[in-house]
């Protein structure tokens, strides 16, 4: 069965391919590349031996997605991936990111809908929740408001997909990380944050390594065991495996409606010192950090209750905080090597 995954150069994109090889699936990528290059895709070759072919089309685009499509007629279904995803820059750039999540997600559509794709399994994100303090947030928690453009584009894209599946006979997931971190347990695959990383586990890994001179703590005196705020921190391969299972999920006809919504986390909630305590704890680094003022926007705390994708889908996250952080330090030690190496 060939799945077609939009975003496939990326993070969770190449992730999830491996997670789909490895359980049987044939897998065909459409990336435009515009945060990613294709060096995941070695990635991938390298830890499943199969070489997976991806268009290099700006989905934005409805005439060059369209013959993707029509090119790869026997597909079961669509993962959608690829989007943009630094918040600040919605912040500054909102039409970029309307304009890119929201035409790219349309366009596919209207080729799912055109090609009768029957499944369809949509990265969204906890951002949709915004600053709720229903904890922890389950799927029914209501939507609140959104605290960026991207985490916008988000909901909207809820939005388009629930109309969508009501009237067409598509079936479909939204899926909703929470903070996905981490990397591939072979070093072959993992993130690679285009200039510098806004998000904690890269910062913390790229400051070990001595790529950022020192990090800070953004907040020290929340509401919270130790003054920092809370996450739900989950390994990238458990978030891949959950789009296998919902693709599987979708294709035995377990769904109970056109279209459902699964929380992806790990269910505990992990405070900015305690990940940088478990990365020090596994890494033997001790990491340079200042603790600093708040970071506008953050919200408190926030973490998932995952029974729903439990119950139904059968997923089960596997991998601790330390292990996360082992992986993610495993990649940039990796990165580094490759480095020293040409
Ligand atoms: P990523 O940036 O690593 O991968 C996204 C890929 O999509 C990139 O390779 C990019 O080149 C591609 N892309 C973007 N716009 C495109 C377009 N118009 N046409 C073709 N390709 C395009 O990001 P990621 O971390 O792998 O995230 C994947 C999805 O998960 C995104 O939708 C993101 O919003 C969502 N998400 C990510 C996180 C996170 O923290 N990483 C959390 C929640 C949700
Ligand atoms: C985590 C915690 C920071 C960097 C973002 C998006 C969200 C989703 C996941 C896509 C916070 C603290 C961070 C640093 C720090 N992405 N921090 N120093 O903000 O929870 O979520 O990524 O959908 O939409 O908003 O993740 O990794 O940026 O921050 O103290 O240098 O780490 O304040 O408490 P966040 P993050």
């Amino acid at each position: 069965m060939k799945v077609l995954v939009t975003g496939g150069c990326g993070y969770i994109g190449a992730h999830t391919i491996v997670d789909l090889i490895n359980n049987g699936f044939d897998v065909v990528s459409v990336d435009s590349n515009i945060r990613s290059t294709t060096q995941l895709l070695d990635g991938i070759e390298k830890i499943t031996g199969k070489k997976v072919r991806n268009y290099k089309v700006d989905l934005c685009n409805l005439e060059d997605t369209h013959a993707v499509f029509h090119e790869n007629r026997d597909i079961v279904g669509v993962i959608h991936f690829a989007a943009l995803k630094t918040v600040p820059e919605s912040v500054a750039d909102p039409l970029l990111y309307f304009h890119n999540n929201l035409t790219s997600l349309i366009n596919v559509l209207k080729c799912v809908k055109e090609f009768n794709v029957p499944n369809l399994v949509f990265s969204s994100s906890c951002s949709v929740y915004g600053n709720t303090t229903a904890l922890p947030v389950v799927e029914e928690t209501p939507i609140g408001e959104a605290q960026s453009p991207y985490a916008r584009t988000k909901q909207m894209g809820e939005q388009i997909i629930e109309d969508y599946s009501r009237v067409n006979n598509t079936q479909s997931i939204i899926l909703r990380y929470f903070n996905p971190v981490g990397a591939h347990s072979s070093g072959l695959i993992g993130e690679l944050p285009l200039g510098k990383p806004d998000n904690l586990v890269p910062v913390i890994t790229q400051t070990a390594i001595g790529k950022i001179p020192k990090m800070t703590v953004f907040g020290s005196d929340y509401d919270t065991r130790d003054g920092s705020c809370v996450r739900d921190y989950i390994h990238v391969t458990d978030i891949a495996n959950a789009h296998t299972k919902a693709l599987q999920y979708l294709i035995n006809h377990n769904n109970a409606s056109n279209c459902e919504i699964f929380n992806l986390g790990t269910g505990n909630g992990v405070t900015v010192l305690e990940a940088i305590k478990a990365f020090e704890k596994i890494s033997g680094v001790k990491l340079n950090y200042t603790m600093g003022p708040r970071r506008p926007g953050d919200v408190i705390s926030i973490y998932a209750n995952n029974s729903r994708a439990k119950e139904k889908l059968g997923w089960i996250p596997q991998i601790s905080i330390e292990d996360s952080m082992r992986t993610a330090w495993q990649w940039e030690v990796s990165l580094r090597d490759k480095v020293l190496s040409n």
